[in-house]
């Protein structure tokens, strides 16, 4: 792959907590990506201040805000983020496909272009919360699956999944409904609390369209170094 090609698929987490790191991880890293994610503690604490130093910097970003509510609430927030300049943003496919489906149209109503990608089953449910504590009879993995096809049913851009759910989601999905990894570490870079991971190499081969790379790079002691190196694994 060429540089600007690798560079449109990495999405860099900033999660951190001080604006003056975040905005330090932006002025480092953004020749090397296409996104930034501002996730919820972020957002939470400095919204409008990163999102406007992220714009003025001419860099995207996603806000990973993971929506839910009721239609009519989501469709609302969705015509804000958007307003506010998102190119990508999330809600949760447990939601339902009508949430779902009004989250999309609020954002294309400003922005046809914007990417919305649902979150199916969190990273952080193994299949025995699912099962015995949430009381959905279903492995975790399939579930994800199947979430996934709702949220294609709702015209939504794609999914946020495990590399190791790609390949199948594309099969089942198509190759234009959008997957974004998290969960991606360097072979010789620590795992964290993540359980499922894989390298930027991997996924990419599995059919990630974005990785996102937080903590292997946000985290090392030289952000711009490491980065180097994942362009290099992914030439
Ligand atoms: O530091 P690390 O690479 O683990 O960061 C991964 C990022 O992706 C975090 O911002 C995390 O919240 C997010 N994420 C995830 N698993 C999901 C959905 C989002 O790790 N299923």
């Amino acid at each position: 792959m060429q540089f600007e090609e690798i560079k449109s698929k990495i999405v860099v987490a900033l999660d951190v907590k001080t604006l003056e790191e975040a905005k330090h991880l932006v002025d480092e890293l953004k020749d090397y990506t296409g996104t930034f994610k501002v996730g919820l503690q972020l957002y939470c604490a400095f919204g409008n201040e990163i999102v406007d130093y992220i714009k003025g910097q001419n860099a995207n970003f996603f806000l990973d805000v993971k929506l839910m509510d009721i239609p009519n609430t989501v469709a609302g927030a969705a015509n804000s983020l958007v307003s506010r300049g998102a190119s990508f943003f999330n809600v949760h496919t447990l939601g339902g496909v009508e949430m779902m489906r009004a989250a999309k149209k609020a954002a294309d109503e400003i922005n046809p272009e914007t990417i919305v990608l649902g979150v199916t089953v969190l990273t952080s449910i193994s299949d025995e919360i699912l099962q015995n504590e949430i009381k959905v009879n279903e492995n975790a993995s399939d579930y994800a699956l199947y979430l996934a096809g709702l949220a294609k049913e709702a015209g939504l851009t794609g999914v946020v999944a495990s590399a190791h759910e790609a390949k199948r989601i594309k099969e089942k999905l198509g190759a234009d409904f959008k997957v974004l990894c998290p969960g991606i570490r360097p072979e010789y870079t620590s795992v964290d609390d993540q359980k499922r991971v894989a390298t930027p190499k991997f996924a990419i081969g599995e059919g990630a369209d974005w990785i996102v790379l937080g903590r292997a790079i946000t985290k090392a002691e030289n952000p711009k170094e490491a980065m180097k190196k994942v362009f290099e694994e992914l030439k």
